[in-house]
């Protein structure tokens, strides 16, 4: 696991986006496969990404995006669903074509047609030959994808309940915390460990305690995201407030340095 501190969000944003485009390059496919996820945190990466597509240094035309996670519930075309998130930052601003984008199906009426929609979309992934890069955020209770505490490490694309912290936390997307959805379906950690690369982005005091515990906590169920531990090519790129718990950040700032 490589670790990146840089002074800023706006650097954290930069930094990650040149990782995202030498790993599509390196991918060496007609067809790469991005993971996308959604949330604050990953805005500046993909504001990034659009800059190096109007500046010729990316073209997202012939590639496929596959998104973490999915609100189950929400009205077709609901704003705040992931599906509509993404295609707002990012097929339209990345030029990725509407039709290459896939999100998990959250508008399944019963369990029985949710659990299809997630097997649906495992299929799916392994058709598209798996994500090559895989964008990730962190949840403040270090849940990843939506993947909250106790999740399986080694689970899959499913239906789950999201804990009260995570719909109290996304409440600033909706009208209150009533209209935050209770359950989600989301790719599972063992989804996302097939990734062949993770680039992981946080900034901000918040993320602080979370971020410390998935990288240098026990790899555990409690915090999803330490999953990454075991990963053979992630790259965290962290802000200094969201760093500020690290012990050892000495060692990761001279790995970063080449020494
Ligand atoms: C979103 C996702 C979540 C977010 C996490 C952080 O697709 O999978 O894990 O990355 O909740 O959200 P923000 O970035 O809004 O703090």
């Amino acid at each position: 696991m490589e670790v990146l501190v840089l002074p800023t969000a706006a650097d954290v944003a930069r930094r990650a986006a040149g990782i995202v485009i030498a790993g599509l390059g390196a991918a060496r496919r007609a067809e790469p496969v991005i993971g996308l996820a959604t949330g604050s945190s990953p805005l500046g990466l993909y504001a990034e990404l659009a800059a190096a597509v109007r500046a010729g240094s990316l073209d997202l035309d012939r590639a496929r995006g596959f998104a973490l996670d999915e609100y189950v519930g929400l009205p077709v075309g609901h704003p705040q669903s992931y599906r509509e998130v993404l295609l707002r930052e990012v097929c339209a601003p990345l030029g990725l074509p509407p039709d290459r984008l896939r999100v998990p199906d959250g508008s399944g009426r019963d369990e029985e047609a949710l659990v299809a929609g997630a097997t649906e979309y495992e299929r799916l992934l392994a058709a598209a030959g798996g994500v090559d890069v895989q964008i990730l955020g962190i949840g403040a209770n270090g849940h990843l994808g939506f993947n909250e505490p106790g999740s399986a490490l080694s689970s899959r694309t499913r239906v789950k309940r999201l804990s009260d912290r995570t719909r109290h936390d996304n409440a600033r997307f909706f009208d209150g915390i009533e209209d935050v959805p209770t359950h989600c379906v989301t790719q599972g950690l063992g989804t996302v460990l097939d990734a062949r690369r993770l680039v992981l982005v946080a900034s901000g005091p918040g993320k602080a305690s979370a971020v410390a515990a998935a990288l240098e906590g026990p790899l555990s169920a409690s915090c999803p995201a330490s999953v990454l531990q075991w990963h053979a090519d992630a790259t965290v790129v962290l802000d200094e407030a969201a760093a500020s718990g690290l012990r050892n950040r000495d060692y990761y700032d001279a790995s970063a340095a080449g020494l």
